[in-house]
């Protein structure tokens, strides 16, 4: 039973197509990875997806609805949220405030201390976001995404810039978060996805160029000449 439909998705720069005529289902239940080289379209896609950006061609389903033409906030109502490859947060409220302003919108003020102790966040929840460690940053986009209850939320690179502590630590937590809810990890550290999925997309120059299940992905000969060099 899918959740979330992509069909035939363009996105043009001008006459750069960054996102070529991409097609896949994703199933209720299932953590999928999106990886491939820098520029190779993958948080594009998302944007699209998420309408951050319109996309010139193709149509999107996700849990029934046609969200082609909705608005972003309309889609995160749906349940369909997504997370940003740089934090995106208030940098001088502090975790407290930043969380509670996601529960404000999302009307889910009491499920604040209860995200915050899932995270292992108390110790920083005064804090102001821009004085915390990366790490603790990370975590709090994580828990304003999963306040607005999700039933699928897309992580664009978690564990970007975070030491091997925070990754294993963010490892952890999207293991548990998996359990319930749909995960798409968009991520360069294949540790950590190999960690996590189902089944791994790859990306290169706008195009799907493989599909498969984590063991298959490592053996294609064409994402190891593309993607993962020397590994
Ligand atoms: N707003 C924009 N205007 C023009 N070109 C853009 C824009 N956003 C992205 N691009 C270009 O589209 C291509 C795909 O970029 P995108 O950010 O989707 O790649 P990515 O797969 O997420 O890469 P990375 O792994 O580095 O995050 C790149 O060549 C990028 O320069
Ligand atoms: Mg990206």
């Amino acid at each position: 039973m899918e959740i979330l439909k992509v069909e035939n998705v363009t996105k043009k720069f001008g006459g750069f197509v960054a996102v070529n005529n991409v097609s896949f289902t994703v199933n209720r239940g299932e953590t999928v990875a999106i990886i491939g080289p820098n520029g190779a379209g993958k948080t594009t896609l998302v944007n699209v997806i998420t309408k951050k950006l319109e996309p010139d061609e193709g149509r999107v389903f996700f849990d029934g609805f046609e969200i082609t033409r909705l608005p972003p906030h309309k889609i995160t109502k749906l349940g369909l949220v997504r997370t940003f490859q740089v934090v995106n947060l208030f940098p001088t409220l502090t975790v407290r405030e930043n969380m509670a302003l996601a529960g404000l919108s999302a009307g889910a003020t009491g499920e604040v201390r209860r995200v915050i102790e899932m995270l292992g966040l108390e110790e920083y929840t005064d804090r102001v976001v821009a004085k915390v460690p990366l790490g603790v940053q990370k975590l709090v986009e994580l828990g304003t995404s999963l306040l607005l209850k999700p039933k699928m939320l897309i992580l664009d690179e978690p564990v970007a810039g975070l030491g091997a502590e925070d990754r294993l630590n963010m490892v952890k937590v999207l293991s548990e978060l998996k359990k319930s809810l749909n995960l798409i990890i968009i991520e360069h550290d294949m540790d950590v996805v190999f960690a996590l999925v189902d089944r791994i997309i790859v990306m290169d120059k706008g195009r799907i160029i493989a599909d498969g299940r984590p063991e298959d992905i490592r053996e294609n000969k064409l994402v190891k000449e593309i993607y993962l060099g020397g590994e």
